[in-house]
């Protein structure tokens, strides 16, 4: 377990929007940051980030929360995870709590894959660094590929000795449990023939340099490994198999060192492999992945979504892969990405291009010889099927389809035409072709249409509802203020029932100075008012308990000890505004109100409009038990008269709030 004073100084000291920024790109909207939103696949911004609150809003999902609720959605942490994440990021030492034997075999599995895997990258990089066959052979190996001592340890390259269960023995040792080995793939467990009882455990990366691969956050997933010798058996390059830590189709190699590079240069470079990335990386660039050995798929090209809304595919010299990987970037359009490619002279790959050319060249380089995708396939094909006729209608539709991709119609258009130009056909044939593939997409695209309608809908109708229920809304409005302005004292102002010099009683004016949780908490309390929906009324509860404890009453840390239900209750409501800032409502004639009036005043004006509400609700009750009943009611009548000049005198408390 984590020690609690550990958890409060995490809370503390993260910022949401660093931890945040580190995974979406946010741009700064008025007092907040806005981004796209990492969970769906939305292409304008409904992902909102509040450094004052510390809160976050995902309004297409609705998913909402405090950091750790960020990580654990994002990162799928569990809390620990999350907890020791972002201790990591600010430098906090974590401390443990004794485990009782029970609590660490409860511990969580995954957490366990993930030391496992770390162990095994530590380790193979002591190898690599400290054993004579590790110099000897893998540290002599990256450092002809050209590759230096800080390379090499940025990217906790390493070596696994050619023994049968070297690293086996050393994590078993350790302590690490074989099941996990396992799991991970680190170690294959075979049967032994000859002892029906035992088994017989190998390394599968025996003899072979590791290239660990991180998850954006900066964890081991799994590893790949190059073999050093000529073996035409064996696979050059191996990789640990998928695991409940590491799927391929999600992962991109070096996405842990390119993130802020992708999002500062706002373009992100797609080479092969671990050497590619490596290499370049080295030369200086550093906005570069890979998907590694396998096709590009959604999920990776979402991860890079996230960070910058352009892509630059880089090729091989030789042509004979290329058709194959150009099927693959429709995919990188369907997300309404920017694509650009660049192919690399004739026998050179980005690896070796990098070797051999100095920074400021292969930048040149990049820049003369990216092309926008579109018109690179286009005059690829053109040229390819030049006296072809019948090819050259292949062609025609191939180079449709790709456009037919791009989720935006002006763009579309625009290819259009200028493919029509390189390919030397009319318009109106492209257009033809489009309508045609359209056609047979329809289907699809109105089911997607309808999804994604679906989600605005949610959003669009939530602030303007047929019919406002006023004692939720109000209710909702005093939790607020609480999580807002619980701490903030403030001078109320009262009208107090007073004697004056004639003996009358008259109503006069009594500024008080008091805390706002004090004032809405004796209020509510005056009337005996509880609050009716469930939610709002514990976490008022817990609220009021933790303002009147603590000086420091931060909505980061209150938020911490909730279930995920009431953090997505409280994120909700705390961002309610921002929904209106987001999608632009003040075009559409729907204001948010407005917050320039004071906080005291907010308050006094929130808890007297709930006072009169429920005060009017008891009256029409009251009055109905009365029609029913005609037997003696004088009691039932004297309440209600009393009631009406409470209501009375609640209506000049407003007023003059009001006024
Ligand atoms: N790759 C892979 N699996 C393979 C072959 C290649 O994942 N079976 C990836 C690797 O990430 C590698 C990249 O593709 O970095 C480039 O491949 P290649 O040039 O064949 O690998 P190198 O290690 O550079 O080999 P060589 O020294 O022969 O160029
Ligand atoms: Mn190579």
């Amino acid at each position: 377990m984590i020690s609690k004073s550990t958890i409060d100084q995490v809370y503390e000291t993260a910022r949401l929007e660093e931890v945040i920024g580190d995974f979406v790109q946010l741009k700064k909207s008025g007092s907040n940051f806005k981004g796209l939103s990492p969970f769906s696949d939305e292409r304008t911004p409904s992902f909102m980030v509040s450094p004052v609150k510390q809160i976050w809003k995902d309004f297409s999902s609705g998913k909402g929360g405090n950091v750790v609720a960020f990580l654990m959605e994002h990162e799928h942490f569990t809390y620990p995870e999350a907890i020791k994440y972002l201790a990591k990021k600010y430098n906090i030492e974590v401390e443990e709590t004794e485990r009782t034997d029970e609590q660490k075999q409860e511990a969580n599995e995954r957490e366990s894959m993930y030391l496992v895997s770390e162990f095994a990258q530590s380790h193979f990089a002591q190898m690599l660094w400290e054993s004579e066959l590790g110099k000897a052979i893998g540290l002599t190996y990256f450092k002809e590929r050209g590759y230096t001592d800080e390379t090499i340890k940025k990217f906790g390259l390493g070596y696994c000795l050619d023994r049968w269960d070297g690293f086996t023995t050393a994590a078993l040792d350790k302590g690490y449990k074989l099941n996990y080995l396992e799991k991970t793939g680190l170690t294959i467990v075979k049967e032994d023939p000859k002892n029906p009882n035992g088994s017989r455990k190998f390394d599968r990366f025996k003899g072979r340099v590791m290239f660990p691969i991180h998850s954006m956050s900066g964890r081991v997933l799994g590893f790949g490994g190059r073999i050093l010798t000529n073996d035409k058996k064996a696979a050059k390059y191996l990789n640990s198999p998928e695991s409940e830590i590491y799927h391929k189709s999600k992962v991109l190699y070096g996405i842990y060192y390119a993130k802020q590079a992708i999002a500062k240069e706002d373009n992100c470079y797609l080479v092969e492999g671990y050497t590619d990335v490596i290499q370049f990386y080295q030369r200086g660039i550093h906005n570069v992945v890979s998907s590694s050995g396998t096709a590009l798929t959604p999920e990776q090209i979402r991860l890079i979504n996230r960070l910058t809304k352009n892509i630059t595919v880089l090729f091989d010299g030789d042509a004979a892969g290329l058709r194959a990987s150009l099927r693959g970037i429709d995919l990188i359009l369907e997300q309404g990405m920017n694509v650009k490619v660049c192919t690399f002279p004739e026998g050179e790959d980005p690896d070796s291009f990098a070797k051999n050319n100095e920074l400021e060249d292969i930048i040149n380089f990049l820049q003369q010889n990216s092309k926008d995708f579109i018109q690179f396939k286009a005059s690829l094909l053109v040229e390819e099927a030049s006296n072809d006729p019948i090819k050259r209608a292949d062609t025609v539709r191939d180079i449709v389809n790709s456009i037919s991709k791009i989720p935006d119609t002006i763009k579309k258009e625009i290819y259009i035409q200028e493919c029509a130009q390189i390919m030397n056909v009319s318009e109106a044939v492209l257009f033809n072709t489009l309508a045609q593939i359209g056609k047979k997409d329809i289907a699809e695209a109105s089911k997607k249409a309808k999804q994604e309608q679906k989600a605005f809908d949610v959003v669009k109708n939530e602030p303007v509802p047929e019919k406002v229920d006023v004692q939720y809304e109000l209710e909702r409005k005093i939790i607020e203020l609480l999580l807002l302005y619980g701490n903030k004292k403030e001078e109320f102002e009262d009208l107090v029932l007073k004697e004056n010099e004639d003996g009358d009683l008259i109503l006069e004016p009594e500024s008080l100075e008091v805390k706002v949780y004090e004032k809405i908490y004796l209020d509510l309390q005056d009337d005996e008012i509880e609050l009716a929906n469930q939610h709002f009324k514990s976490i008022y509860y817990k609220l009021i308990e933790q303002l009147n404890e603590k000086e420091d009453f931060a909505i980061n840390t209150f938020i911490a000890d909730l279930d995920q239900e009431m953090v997505t209750e409280i994120s909700s409501i705390l961002m309610e505004e921002e929904k209106y800032v987001l999608h632009n409502w003040e075009s559409k004639d729907i204001y948010p109100k407005d917050k320039i009036i004071g906080v005291s005043q907010l308050v006094s004006e929130t808890i007297l409009t709930l006072r009169c509400f429920l005060i009017k609700r008891r009256m029409e009750t009251l009055q109905n038990s009365t029609e029913d009943n005609f037997e003696d009611n004088s009691e039932t009548l004297e309440e209600i008269m009393n009631y009406l000049n409470l209501n009375k005198l609640l209506n000049k408390k407003l007023n003059r709030v009001l006024s």
